[in-house]
């Protein structure tokens, strides 16, 4: 009989692609499989996130809750970001913990298996080149990593001290992994790093310089590959080239997450995003012109240390300006280790609940309002998911959710559907081609 594992994954897609790179490397070397089941696991994991304050407090009640209903003899272990950054003191903190993996250590799972406390969350660590084994949560799409870490310095930002420096993986590696996961069914990449417009500055070894532009132009090459989609880009690395690329290339989705963070000149300085409101509206403006069915959504930060109500105006201006499509509002919470941690101009935690509220009310209304163009209207849906039994949802090129009466003899199909009925995250369609 297998061995079973329980994996809880937190956090971002790279979190959820390192979750299936251990469900891989615990499959074929140590023979487990996995289960939804806590109580029967031999052994369960949590790939932990530590990008804002919350999850990371959660994740010592989490841990208390597993040790008391876990089976006896039953392991333990905690992976990914918040792993890298507590280290040792999760151990510490929480004895029955049998081992802490970091981040960018991915690749040790099977070795901290079979070591008592053992503790690998070295953030220089390379993994770009390790050849994991193949496993994907979807038959239909396969999340791709083209690089490990972050070169930038937000001041906010927790990740590069969790994952380290950035590298890219080489062009052959990913063009490989893509091309197999074509071979075995999937018709969507997901392509993942923090800044993927950033590729091919750094390699670990001698390999070819491929820019982004150029690695998405070898990958729609690929026969029988239908769409590519990618997370995160850097508005300050969207030059015309990538833009035009992104526009023409049939199998790029039309859909961009373009990460704004502040509409304030001046908190987007203190935030070092390296860009300014004007550059951004200048970006998307570009995008617009030559790509107008795009979608667009974005990540969005109130209440940085001195974000005054003039610099929460300019955010919401960009917001009413852009009308993005989707948005992941987040009240600032400070991170150690970061440089805006020290930063004492504080904003009160009634000031920033504002508003998040109004930012996200703001969205609500101009979500209403662009939801009933949709109306009517046709799109190329690719089927993923079987609801209830009877409806089929999937997402359309430009990444709308949309749901279809239907059976799961949908599923891994691109059909045109109809729109028939709107809500606000899911429409409702019927087949008509
Ligand atoms: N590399 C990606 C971001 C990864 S983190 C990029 O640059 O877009 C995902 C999002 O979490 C960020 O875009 C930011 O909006 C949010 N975030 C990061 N640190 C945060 C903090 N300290 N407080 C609140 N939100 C934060
Ligand atoms: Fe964090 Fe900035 Fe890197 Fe994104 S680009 S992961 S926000 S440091
Ligand atoms: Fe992702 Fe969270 Fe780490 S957003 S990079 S899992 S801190």
């Amino acid at each position: 009989m297998s061995k079973k594992l329980f994996i809880e994954t937190l956090g971002c897609a790279m979190n959820s692609r390192d979750s299936e790179h251990i469900i891989a490397q615990l499959r074929e070397k140590e023979g487990y499989e996995t289960t939804d089941d806590l109580k029967s696991a031999d052994l369960i994991l949590i790939n932990t996130c530590s990008v804002r304050e919350k999850p990371v407090a959660k994740l010592f009640s989490e841990l208390g809750v597993f040790n008391k209903k876990k089976k006896e003899g039953a392991k333990i272990g905690v992976c990914g970001c918040t792993a890298s950054h507590l280290g040792d003191e999760i151990i510490k903190r929480a004895p029955y913990v049998s081992f802490v993996l970091g981040a960018r250590n991915v690749s040790k799972i099977t070795d901290v298996l079979h070591k008592d406390k053992a503790v690998e969350v070295d953030i220089n660590y390379d993994e770009s080149e390790f050849a994991f084994n193949d496993f994907r949560t979807s038959p239909y799409k396969a999340y791709i990593n083209i690089s490990i870490g972050c070169d930038k310095s937000c001041t906010y930002c927790i990740v590069p001290k969790t994952r380290g420096d950035e590298i890219s993986i080489p062009s052959e590696l990913i063009l490989r992994e893509a091309q197999k996961a074509v071979n075995t069914g999937a018709k969507e990449l997901f392509l993942l790093g923090q800044n993927v417009n950033n590729y091919g500055r750094r390699f670990s070894g001698e390999h070819e310089r491929v820019n982004f532009t150029e690695l998405l132009r070898r990958l729609s090459k690929i026969d029988a590959l239908e769409r590519i989609r990618f997370t995160s880009p850097h508005p300050f690395h969207m030059d015309n080239e990538f833009i035009e690329e992104f526009a023409k290339n049939p199998k790029i989705c039309k859909s961009m997450h373009i990460p704004l963070q502040s509409g304030s000149n001046k908190v987007l300085k203190d935030m070092k995003r390296g860009y300014t409101k004007e550059w951004f509206l200048n970006r998307v403006e570009k995008l617009k012109n030559i790509c107008p069915d795009v979608s667009l959504s974005t990540d969005i930060i109130v209440a940085f240390p001195g974000e005054c109500d003039e610099d929460f105006q300019d955010t919401l201006d960009v917001v009413r300006r852009v009308k993005f499509d989707q948005i992941f509002s987040f009240k600032y919470s400070p991170r150690p280790e970061t440089e805006a941690e020290h930063f004492t101009n504080v904003v009160d935690e009634d000031v920033a609940s504002f508003r998040l509220t109004t930012l996200q009310n703001l969205h609500t209304e101009i979500l209403d309002e662009k939801n009933l163009t949709h109306l009517d209207k046709i799109y190329n849906v690719y089927f993923e998911d079987l609801n209830q039994g009877y409806f089929v949802s999937g997402r359309s090129d430009n990444n709308l959710v949309i749901k279809v009466k239907g059976s799961d003899e949908l599923l891994g199909q691109f059909r045109d559907v109809k729109i028939t009925q709107i809500g606000r995250t899911i429409l409702t369609g019927e087949i008509v081609g």
